[in-house]
């Protein structure tokens, strides 16, 4: 059974007093401990299915099933707790938690909504959670605007897995970064996927990141998916044209992370 599994897809948005599809006919599969990245231009409907699958926007036509269930018909306590399982790293931490807030703060949030950890234990699981993702328990009381890019990185993944989570959308969560970090992110994100058999949605609009993390790799070409297969195999030798292009395009395409 996949972890992850949608059909038809479809959400279009008004422009101009036209429809036009973000999504359109999209259809994916994801099993546990598997990287599937979504690669294409920009506007090309990468973050409408990362937004679709998070349900944080509702598909005029399509099906989700997450770990078996109808993701769709969920509501109230089922929908938490499945929520729970699907977790999202975005761009931009500074815009996705309260800058001021700490880093304490943002990792106890989970702990506390989803009932992982009682209030004496929190602070622990907190110092645990950050040394998973590589950062000391001083980081603990410090505000998230005064910490690295690299940092609040860690951090946001902290916050994922802080919920035991099956799978993690994550919306170019490494392309703000500096080269240098982004290789220790992406690799942070390997080992968390060794020990934990997390799925990641993988979102980059850069073939040679995806080449290094995905196994994975759909092509979307205007809300549609162009061409999918094996990461390096497409990569290496794309069929479709929005694929030839994407690869003509990329600066250097690092071939050497096996
Ligand atoms: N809230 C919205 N309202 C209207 N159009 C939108 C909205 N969100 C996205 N779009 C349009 O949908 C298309 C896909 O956008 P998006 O999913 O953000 O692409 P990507 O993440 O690949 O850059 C683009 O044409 C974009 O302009
Ligand atoms: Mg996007």
């Amino acid at each position: 059974m996949s972890l992850l599994a949608v059909s038809n897809l479809t959400k279009r948005y008004r422009r101009g007093g036209k429809a036009v599809a973000a999504a359109d006919d999209v259809s994916f599969h994801i099993d546990p401990g598997e990287t599937l990245a979504l690669a294409g231009p920009s506007g090309s409907g990468k973050s409408t299915i990362a937004r679709l699958v998070l349900r944080l926007i509702e598909p005029d036509a399509g099906r989700i099933a997450f770990e078996g269930e109808d993701f769709m018909a969920l509501g109230g306590a089922a929908l938490r707790a499945r929520r729970a399982r699907l977790q999202m790293v975005f761009q931009d931490p500074l815009a996705a938690f309260n800058p001021r807030a700490t880093v304490a703060r943002v990792l106890d949030d989970p702990l506390r909504i989803h009932r992982i950890a009682s209030r004496s234990e929190r602070p622990r699981q907190i110092a645990a959670l950050l040394e998973r993702v590589g950062l000391t328990a001083d980081l603990a009381p410090r505000a998230i605007h005064e910490i690295s890019g690299g940092q609040r990185q860690r951090v946001a993944i902290a916050r994922a897995i802080a919920t035991k989570p099956s799978l993690i959308v994550l919306d170019e969560a490494v392309s703000a970064l500096d080269v240098s970090v982004r290789g220790q992110i992406l690799d942070l994100l390997l080992d968390l996927q060794r020990q934990e058999r997390i799925a990641y949605l993988f979102i980059s609009h850069d073939l040679g990141i995806v080449r290094a993390i995905a196994h994975r790799v759909i092509l979307l070409d205007a809300g549609r998916i162009a061409e999918a297969g094996d990461a390096r195999a497409v990569i290496d030798a794309p069929r479709s044209v929005i694929g030839k292009a994407l690869v003509a395009a990329a600066p250097r395409l690092d071939r050497s992370r096996s």
